[in-house]
């Protein structure tokens, strides 16, 4: 099932550029295992991000800066397996590629040898030119991440709006336009001001997609976890939830209990 005006077969990084052009916004999620990314996959997702959120969603970190290169490449291993037309892009993970650019070239190349990722994804702008250039080099497609980028929460000190300030945006937007000049295929944009993010996009030509940065630009990613509603500790303003699954698996769980403990499970018809 797909809302695509166009039917992909497979969304690639051309495709994604395509989109924007045609005015079709790009739908992106999260997933960080199989059965997950199936359901994602189905549903017609442009986009599969194995994100580094996975630090927090699925291991319970702080912050994304503990997981690590295999810890991703295991997730994103298993989203592959399950995606049949979603374009998967894998973040490489806080301290695999921002020291130098051929450690950031011998991290990329592993996500895309060892889990069969489509795309890899890389938080910050000019600091990082030299390692983008790397891995752009060896041919493997590249997302950019700006605005809020969680891989460096202890130099922004909190999890607020950037880029609200003058020098901040001007800083964004030649950091934008930098990702394009390199051959970025898209750039995610977190958490800024809509104003300053629909500025981004119509001053570029590969997709921003924003999450937190308004309507104005040419697609969304939520983290699936947050928007179904399985996370219920995490209420920012840009988050839309679709269902409360929190509440719908807990009350499952302890009927389940009360089944078990009444006798009630398994019936007759439940066994063999
Ligand atoms: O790791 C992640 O889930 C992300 C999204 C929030 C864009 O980078």
């Amino acid at each position: 099932m797909s809302l695509a005006k166009k039917q992909y077969k497979r969304v690639t990084t051309n495709s994604l550029i395509e989109m924007k052009h045609n005015g079709e916004k790009i739908s992106m999620l999260t997933a960080y295992d199989y059965t997950m990314a199936k359901i994602v996959d189905s549903a017609g997702i442009d986009v599969i991000l194995v994100g580094d959120s996975a630090s927090n969603v699925m291991a319970g970190h702080e912050t994304t800066l503990p997981i690590t290169l295999d810890q991703m490449i295991y997730h994103a291993s298993s989203v592959v397996r399950a995606s049949l037309r979603s374009l998967v892009v894998v973040d490489l993970p806080f301290g695999s590629y921002q020291s130098d650019p051929k450690e950031a070239l011998r991290s990329a190349i592993r996500i895309m040898k060892e889990s069969g990722g489509h795309a890899i994804k890389v938080e910050g702008g000019k600091e990082i030119k030299e390692s983008i250039k790397r891995i752009l080099g060896a041919g493997i497609p590249v997302m950019g991440h700006l605005g809020l980028t969680p891989q460096s929460i202890y130099k922004f000190g909190t999890y607020s709006v950037r880029a609200k300030e003058e020098a901040e945006a001007e800083k964004l937007i030649e950091d934008a336009m930098l990702l394009e000049r390199l051959g970025c295929f898209s750039i995610v944009l977190e958490k800024v001001p809509a104003a300053l993010a629909k500025q981004v996009a119509e001053s570029i030509n590969i997709p921003v997609i924003g999450i937190g940065a308004g309507n104005g630009v040419d697609g969304q990613v939520l983290v699936t976890h947050d928007m179904v509603g399985m996370t219920h500790e995490f209420h920012p303003r840009f988050l839309r939830r679709y269902l409360n699954l929190f509440d719908d698996m807990s009350n499952a769980f302890k009927q389940y209990s009360k089944d078990v403990k009444s006798k009630d499970f398994p019936s007759d018809k439940e066994q063999y």
